[in-house]
């Protein structure tokens, strides 16, 4: 197949033939849409670097939870602003903690929505950090117990889902036992197999108020420099029973989704992060790019590199363009 017999323009000329031979398909089916749940009462507070996205009080929560069943988006990912923080994050584990209300509540009111939710410390520790602190660091073996304990809390809350996202080792196992043991073997685990220490979530502590008061993640956090080393975190996960996996960020590493698509079968999500968010948001409010066609190209872009679903701030948007 050979120019001037074969030209790959044949099947480019109308609008039709470009539809019949497209390879990849975006589809509301794909989107997770993440939510801050914040203590208090009446909030809705915009988040400055993530125009569109906002902490808000349970109640608002709500309502918007019911906004993103009507557009058909299957799935939320959910995020607490607890009233105390304190060094083992006891609110995360708490029957009444941020979470577990907004969980019951949502349940009240849209039942059909997927409730997923992050299962982390660093929202609820006065440190900021993802685990307990032992001798100037997170310490591994101890945060299990804790995570665990969260993720059980949130399962009897009603969550559909739990989604470590702290990246000790040994938690995926620790939360399929806890859960197991209690009556919770039907409620699956999407573990954030791959979490980058990247400079992308800047906007989302903001938005969670979770920056690490001392020091960085890097200790817990993968280095962006290593692609062999994510086969090896995905591997562990699958050993541990993960339902799904994930790759954070997405936009950078999107290598690193086509690995994981390659060599698991589990389904994959990419998690499109909050500093990539901005950064379009921020383009498109100067007028550089045209906001919705690259949004929709960087989701398609997500999806051809191998993801089954994108965990996106863009869900809302996107959902009503497709
Ligand atoms: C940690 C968590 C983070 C994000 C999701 N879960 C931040 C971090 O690891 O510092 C980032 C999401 C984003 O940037 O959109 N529990």
């Amino acid at each position: 197949m050979f120019f001037p017999e074969y030209r790959a323009r044949r099947l480019r000329r109308t609008p039709n033939l470009r539809r019949m031979v497209r390879e990849t398909a975006l589809a509301v089916d794909d989107f997770i849409y993440p939510m801050f749940s914040i203590h208090g009462e009446d909030i809705r507070r915009e988040i400055p670097s993530m125009p569109g996205i906002y902490q808000q009080s349970i109640e608002n929560l709500v309502m918007e939870a019911c906004e993103v069943f009507d557009l058909g988006i299957p799935a939320i990912m959910l995020f607490g602003l607890p009233e105390k923080k304190d060094a083992l994050g006891s609110d995360a584990y708490s029957d009444d903690g941020i979470i577990q209300r907004t969980i019951a509540a949502i349940k009240a009111e849209v039942p059909e929505l997927t409730v997923i939710t992050d299962v982390c410390l660093c929202e609820y520790t006065d440190h900021g950090h993802c685990g307990v602190i032992k001798e100037g660091d997170v310490d591994n073996d101890s945060t299990l117990q804790l995570l665990a304990a969260e993720a059980l809390s949130h399962a009897r809350a009603g969550a559909d889902m739990v989604a470590p996202s702290d990246m000790m080792d040994g938690r995926v196992a620790a939360i399929r036992e806890m859960l197991d043991a209690n009556e919770f073997s039907h409620i699956p685990i999407m573990s954030y197999a791959v979490k980058y220490a990247s400079a992308f979530y800047g906007p989302f502590r903001d938005a969670a108020d979770s920056a690490p008061q001392f020091g960085d993640r890097h200790s817990y956090q993968m280095d962006p420099a290593n692609r062999r080393e994510a086969l090896r975190e995905a591997a562990l996960d699958v050993q541990e029973c993960t339902d799904f996996l994930m790759v954070k960020p997405a936009m950078a590493y999107l290598d690193i989704i086509r690995d994981l698509r390659d060599h698991f079968d589990l389904p994959l999500a990419a998690y499109n992060v909050s500093g990539e968010y901005a950064m379009l948001k921020a383009a498109a409010e100067k007028g550089w790019i045209d906001h919705d066609r690259v949004m929709l190209e960087l989701l398609t872009g997500m999806k051809r590199a191998g993801a089954d679903l994108i965990i996106t701030y863009h869900a809302k948007e996107a959902a009503r363009l497709l």
